[in-house]
Order: structure tokens, then sequence, then C-alpha cells
């Protein structure tokens, strides 16, 4: 066997196949050989020791993986991605208007009944079509006091708009004989509070422009409606400038998927909030109200209403003011609390409950 290359290959013989009077092509064939074979094998020890270094990374972190962990990856990953193609602007030219038609337009419900009428509140009540039985607990329990929407509070309950025909019917039939529902043609979402915000407070400016103060809150909060009154007679000036209620100053977005006030990056690539009153009950002024409306037209969409009402108040410059008995909970109940000066609003309180609470008196 004839192997004249031998000697560069450091003791392993190459079968050239080729005789010893083509030594000098056969040494420069055997060179090329083994430098290629040199090379190769650097080349696969670099490419596996990289994908074993990247496999490390990610293995200790797959072995404990819970179901959670992969998710929140596959977050990360989604968010990365989003940040960098679509943020959410902070400011923006004429982008957010409110095109929506009215549904149901309820006329009646700042109508005035005599020359010295006045309407002191509005109060706005976020439902949905379904909620029939909180509608009528409310209408029974704490907004007897506005008459029938007569006297100098008024309300209305604001709904967007659902897919079945038949849900859409109850609800019109039930305005017929309430004359206290306002619905637009958006789709009825969670996602889309922020449109029934704006709904209200456009109906507001347009409709009652001559209301002085504004009440926001939800079907299953209890209001001490008596309380309220109080609170705006002695804080009618800072309403001027202000949202009250249960602010929260330094509030964070939720990043976690699971948080039902969750928000991605990308709808708010913040690590803060300008704060905000809780969704729960808010009150302020007419004033306010129309501010924010007419600022809102320059301010991106933003899902969760009372963040994105603080948004707006943030750049008007005016305060979120929080005013004690305004509650995002439920404290313990004890009529004389819930009936006395000392509590708002308490939120979720379902309609037996709330009728329950209703019905019994403080007797100290
Ligand atoms: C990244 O964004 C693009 C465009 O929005 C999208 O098609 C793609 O699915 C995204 N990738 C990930 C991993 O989220
Ligand atoms: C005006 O109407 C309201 C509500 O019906 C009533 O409470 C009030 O007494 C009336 N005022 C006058 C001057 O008629
Ligand atoms: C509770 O109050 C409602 C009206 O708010 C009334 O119709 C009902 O009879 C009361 N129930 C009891 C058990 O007192
Ligand atoms: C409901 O309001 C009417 C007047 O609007 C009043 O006469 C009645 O006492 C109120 N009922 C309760 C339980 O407060
Ligand atoms: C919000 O409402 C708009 C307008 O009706 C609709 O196009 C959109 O799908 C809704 N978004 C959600 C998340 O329901």
């Amino acid at each position: 066997m004839d192997c004249s290359c031998s000697t560069f290959v450091i003791g392993i013989c190459f079968r050239c196949g080729i005789s010893a009077d083509k030594s000098r092509t056969a040494i420069s064939l055997c060179a090329k050989v083994f430098i290629w074979t040199v090379f190769c094998v650097v080349v696969v020890t670099l490419v596996s020791a990289y994908i074993i270094s990247h496999l490390q990374m990610y293995l200790p972190s797959l072995h404990s993986a819970t179901r959670s962990n992969v998710r929140d990856m596959i977050l990360e990953i989604q968010v990365r991605n989003t940040t960098v193609l679509t943020p959410r602007p902070d400011a923006c030219e004429a982008c957010f208007s409110h095109n929506f038609k009215y549904v149901i337009d309820n006329n009646v419900m700042c109508k005035l009944y005599n020359d010295s009428q006045e309407i002191d509140l509005i109060i706005f009540i976020f439902t949905t079509h379904q909620h029939q039985q909180e509608r009528n607990a409310i209408r029974q329990t704490w907004l007897n006091c506005t008459n029938k929407n007569k006297a100098n509070i008024r309300y209305s309950f604001l709904l967007g708009e659902v897919p079945d025909e038949n849900i859409r019917k109850l609800v019109e039939e039930e305005n017929k004989i309430h004359n206290d529902i306002i619905k637009e043609d958006f789709v009825d979402t969670y996602q889309n509070l922020t449109y029934k915000t704006m709904m209200a407070f456009k109906y507001a400016i347009t409709k009652c422009p001559h209301a002085k103060f504004v009440f926001k809150t939800d079907d299953d909060v209890w209001v001490n409606i008596p309380g309220l009154l109080k609170v705006i007679q002695r804080e009618k000036m800072t309403l001027q400038t202000a949202v009250g209620g249960a602010c929260f100053h330094g509030a964070n977005p939720h990043r976690n998927l699971d948080s039902k006030w969750y928000a991605s990056f990308q709808s708010y690539p913040h690590d803060s909030y300008p704060g905000f009153c809780s969704g729960t009950g808010y009150v302020t002024s007419n004033n306010v109200v129309n501010k924010i409306f007419e600022i809102s037209k320059n301010v991106p969409f933003f899902h969760l209403e009372d963040v994105y009402v603080a948004i707006c108040i943030r750049k008007l410059g005016y305060r979120l003011h929080k005013i004690a008995g305004f509650n995002n909970i439920r404290p313990s109940f004890d009529p004389c609390l819930y009936k006395g000066d000392n509590l708002i609003t308490s939120h979720e309180v379902p309609p037996e409950m709330l009728i329950s609470y209703w019905n019994t008196t403080c007797t100290r």
C-alpha cells in the first residue's frame, strides 16, 4: 500500500492512492485533505458548543416549566415583538374620535319639569344586557331618590351593542317601561369600556349641559346618595378641576395575562400609570367632563376606562382627588355605616344583598 503522505497527517495513514513518482502532487493533495479535515472539525466543534450553551440557558426553565412559565415566555416574545412594532403613543392628532351612533337615545333623562328645576347630579351606571336583575335592584333601592328621573338627580344605565336579537328586544322592552337606558352601537365588551365612558361624557355635555355634577358607577355597587350629595357640596370647588373617588396614585400596569387588568406593553409602554380613580365610583363636575371629552380626541384609546380618564386628567393638568368613603371593595355590612356619612360606595354587592341592605335600618 502506497502511503507517501502519511507524515503530514500526524500518524494517520491516508489512502491517497498515488505512486511514489507523483509524490509532490500527493503531498499537496494530502495537505489539502488535512487542512479541510481540521477546518471541518473546528467548525463542527464551535457550532455544537454554541448550540449546547444555548440549550443550557433554556433547559432549566423548560424542565421546571409550568403552564404559566411557558405562557410568560411566549408573552415575553410577543411583547418584545410588538413593542418594537407599534407601542401606544402618548399623544396623537385627532386619533380618537367617538363616532358611534345611539341605538337608544334617552332624551327624557335630562328634561326639566318646570322653570325653577335644576339638575344637581347625573349618575351613569355601567351595565350589560343580561343584568336586568341588577338594574331592577338598583331602581328599587338607592335610585329611589331620583323619583323616576323627575327629581334633581338623574340616572341612566349604559350599554353597547350585542349580537343576540332576543337579548336586544328584552332591553328595548325594559327601556319602554323605565326610560332610563342609553345605548350606542359599539360592541359591548370589557375591552370597550372606554367607549362607554366617552358615550356618557358626550351625553352629559350635549344632552345634559345644565347638569352640574357627574357620577360614574357600576351595576354591582351600593351608592349612598345622601352621602354623595354631601361630598359634592363639600368638594364642589375642587371638583371643577379634579375627579374624586377611590383614587390611587402610583399604580402600575398588570403584565400578567391572567389579570383582569392585564395591559400589554404594546397598549401601554410605560412602567406606571398616572394613577386612577376606581371605576366603581368617581364623581366630577360637568366642566371636567367637557374638558376630558375634548382632550380625549388627541389621547389614544386605552382599554381600562378609569386609567384612560386619569391619563386625560394629567394632560389637562387636573388632579385625582382621593375622598374618604369611596370603597372599591365591600366593607362589612353595618346599616349605620352604609346609611351614614362615612360610606359613599361599596363594591361587589349582588342584587339580593343590595335589597337586604336597603331594607335594614340603622337603630343606633
Ligand atoms: C410579531 O409581529 C408580527 C406582525 O405583527 C406577527 O405577525 C408575528 O406573529 C409576531 N410574532 C410573535 C412571536 O408574536
Ligand atoms: C319643579 O319640579 C320639581 C320636580 O317635579 C318639584 O320638586 C319642584 O317643587 C317644582 N318646583 C316648582 C316651583 O314648581
Ligand atoms: C325590601 O325593600 C323593597 C323595596 O326596596 C320592598 O319592596 C320589599 O318589600 C322589602 N322587603 C322586605 C323583606 O322588607
Ligand atoms: C322613595 O322615594 C319616595 C319619593 O320619591 C319616598 O316617598 C319614599 O319614602 C322613598 N322610599 C324609601 C324606601 O326611601
Ligand atoms: C370594540 O368596539 C368596536 C366598535 O364596535 C369593535 O370593532 C371592536 O371589535 C370592539 N372590541 C372588542 C375587543 O370587543
